[in-house]
């Protein structure tokens, strides 16, 4: 199974925008399979620890209290490729930047409220999933 699953987080502000069924048909459209999903919200250690690759970074601390503003929906989701393919079909992490036809284009609203969280490699999805979902949470 190992390169075929990706995790997710539709982030506070699309949860808090209304965008959760938009950005799920988006990923169902691109043809990715919903292993387990929930919706939840991240603690401030969970943000830190998350983010904890940043922590040096000036908007560390920004990051952390927008990831924290309110609940957020986590999936782990499968499909060929699914770790490239998935940020293909994220874009960008400034949406000015990104590409037509991506989530962030459609849904996020500035750098840091970016509307989801794609995993950046095979390793950090599982260890991603492994955080949220235990394994009666998968299908
Ligand atoms: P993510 O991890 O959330 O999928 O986003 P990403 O890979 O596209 O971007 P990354 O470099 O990992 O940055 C993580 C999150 O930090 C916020 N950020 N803010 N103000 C800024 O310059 C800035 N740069 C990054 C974004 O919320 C980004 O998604
Ligand atoms: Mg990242």
């Amino acid at each position: 199974m190992a390169g075929n699953r990706t995790f997710t987080m539709i982030k506070p502000d699309a949860v808090e925008n209304g965008h959760i069924g938009g950005i799920l048909a988006m990923i169902n459209k691109a043809g990715f399979r919903i292993v387990a999903m929930k919706m939840t919200a991240l603690s401030r250690r969970d943000a830190e620890s998350f983010y904890e690759i940043h922590k040096e970074r000036p908007f560390f601390g920004e990051l952390v209290e927008y990831m924290t503003s309110g609940p957020i929906v986590a999936a782990i989701l499968e499909k060929d490729n699914a770790v490239a393919d998935f940020r293909t079909l994220i874009g960008a992490t400034n949406p000015a930047e990104a590409a037509e036809g991506t989530i962030r284009k459609m849904y996020a609203t500035s750098i840091s409220a970016n509307a989801v969280h794609g995993s950046d490699s095979d390793e950090n999805a599982e260890i991603e999933g492994n955080f949220h979902f235990s394994q009666r949470e998968r299908h």
